[in-house]
């Protein structure tokens, strides 16, 4: 994959990774960006960056209606990166049911949902590629991070049974699994559990740029940052082991 001269669209694009991404992708010489976000006005210093080449759209993973327009409206992306994602902390067995449905529904239902409106889209411009951002969270079920993991878990899991079929459609898919990122998600878990203050986050920046360029040399499975590197050996040679190291957390 190209990132020079492709049209990228990347969710969740007003904050956090996905802003950094928009702002690594027009570094490496995207020709376009779509910065979709649900409230297009908090896109207004993401386009400020490169007026002639963001271009802001609304997109609400939930909703289909918005998921439609922006598959019509981007009808020139070539990589599609679902970085879009939410959270709510507690423990599986007593926290709110209704939140770990909002979790589910956002980070595999809604990111399936925007697949699904962009498969055409990249398969009308000869085929291109998907990056799914996922978290090292995938690998286990850290009690206190609630429905996150297991819905991280599914979207690895769907990520792979796209990857399957898209393939031979021209369409490379990638899995992203970073570690502890400096953001307002990594500092929402941290206030609400302190034990997750003691891991450094790496900057969004540092792993926006490791993410694309795991994108150019064509990895599967990207681990944009040391803490996620680590894990992603563990991951290879003991997933028993790191299962007890996540879960112990
Ligand atoms: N930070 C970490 O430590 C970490 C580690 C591993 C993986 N990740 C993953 O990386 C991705 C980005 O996370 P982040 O740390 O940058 O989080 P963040 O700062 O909380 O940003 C999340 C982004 O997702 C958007 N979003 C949430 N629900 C949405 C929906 N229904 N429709 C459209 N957009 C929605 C938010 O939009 P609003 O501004 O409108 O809320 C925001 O732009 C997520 O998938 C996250 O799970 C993060």
């Amino acid at each position: 994959m190209h990132v020079e001269g492709s049209t990228v669209l990347v969710t969740g694009a007003n904050r956090g990774i996905g802003r950094a991404l928009v702002s690594a992708f027009l570094a490496r010489g995207a020709r376009r960006v779509h910065a979709a976000a649900r409230n297009p006005a908090a896109l207004e210093p993401v386009v400020a960056e490169a007026p002639d080449r963001v271009v802001p759209l609304a997109l609400d993973l939930t909703v289909p209606a918005t998921v439609e327009a922006a598959a019509e409206a981007a009808s020139d992306v070539t990589l599609l990166v679902n970085n879009a994602g939410t959270h709510a902390m507690g423990h599986l067995l007593d926290m709110d049911l209704g939140a770990v449905e909002g979790v589910m529904r956002t980070n595999f239902l809604g990111t399936l949902r925007v697949l699904r409106a962009f498969v055409p889209v990249l398969e009308r411009n000869g085929g291109g590629a998907v990056a799914n951002v996922i978290s090292i969270g995938a690998f286990a079920g850290t009690p206190s991070l609630g429905g996150y993991p297991a819905s991280k878990a599914a979207l690895h899991l769907m990520t792979q049974a796209v990857r399957a079929d898209l393939g031979p459609r021209g369409i490379a898919v990638h899995a992203v699994f970073p570690g502890p990122v400096d953001t307002d998600m990594f500092a929402y878990a941290a206030r609400c559990e302190p034990s997750f203050g003691e891991f450094p986050p790496a900057s969004a920046a540092e792993v926006a740029a490791a993410t694309i360029d795991g994108l150019e040399a064509g990895e599967e499975d990207i681990f944009p940052d040391a803490f996620a590197a680590q894990a992603g050996r563990e991951w290879r040679a003991d997933p028993k082991a790191l299962e007890k190291r996540l879960t112990d957390i």
